[in-house]
């Protein structure tokens, strides 16, 4: 797994519209604003790979960037409550649709902000990855804004809340600091190689 070379493949505004799985596909699912886009341009140290921006809802389209061996799937956030319900209902088609369909999953990012407790949605997120039986990881985000120890002590109480096993990963990332970064690319290439 390489991550040095990464283009932009296509959007999709309509999962019916998804291109053929012909690459191991990493997804990245979490609610708006949690990070996403901003974890994608630091995997590539590419700052403007996926457009990021401090207002949710920026990712409104399934984004698809590819390398030579794997297919990184960029998901529109959940959970934004300030869009129109045919808005809402666009993104829940794209998520869904993207995960209904036959795909060559090779491994779903769950992103959660470290600093707060699992909301209902991201509750549901994780539920279906493991009634789905997907291959997942947790990626709690924006580590930067706590301490150590109290990173630490919100991943314990994440992973109780959401009953997640020991041999899954939660990875701790800051996509300011770059803390995390090269764990989360080591457990990418396993799950790929895999
Ligand atoms: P949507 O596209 O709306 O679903 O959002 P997203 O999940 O792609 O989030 P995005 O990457 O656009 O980041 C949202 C905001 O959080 C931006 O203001 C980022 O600068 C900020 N942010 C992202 N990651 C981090 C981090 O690790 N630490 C800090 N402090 N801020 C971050
Ligand atoms: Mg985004």
């Amino acid at each position: 797994m390489n991550f040095k070379t990464v283009a932009f493949e296509r959007s999709f505004g309509i999962s019916s519209q998804l291109t053929e799985s012909t690459l191991p596909e990493i997804a990245f699912a979490g609610r708006s604003n949690v990070g996403k886009s901003s974890l994608l341009n630091k995997l590539f140290n590419r700052k403007g790979l996926a457009k990021v921006s401090s207002t949710p809802g920026k990712t409104a389209t399934i984004n698809f960037f590819s390398t030579d061996d794997a297919r990184f799937v960029d998901l529109p956030g959940y959970g934004y409550a300030r869009v129109s319900k045919t808005e809402h209902e666009r993104w829940a088609e794209l998520i869904e649709g993207y995960f209904n369909q036959e795909r060559n999953f090779a491994l779903v990012c769950s992103l959660i902000d470290i600093r707060h407790p699992a909301s209902a949605l991201d509750e549901n997120m994780v539920r279906f990855l493991q009634d789905a039986q997907l291959p997942y990881l947790i990626v709690l985000t924006k580590g930067d804004k706590l301490s150590q120890q109290k990173c630490n002590q919100q991943r314990s109480a994440l992973r109780k809340q959401l009953s997640i096993d020991d041999d899954t990963p939660m990875v701790i990332t800051s996509s300011l600091k770059g803390s995390g970064i090269d764990n989360l690319r080591r457990e990418i290439a396993r799950f790929v190689e895999n």
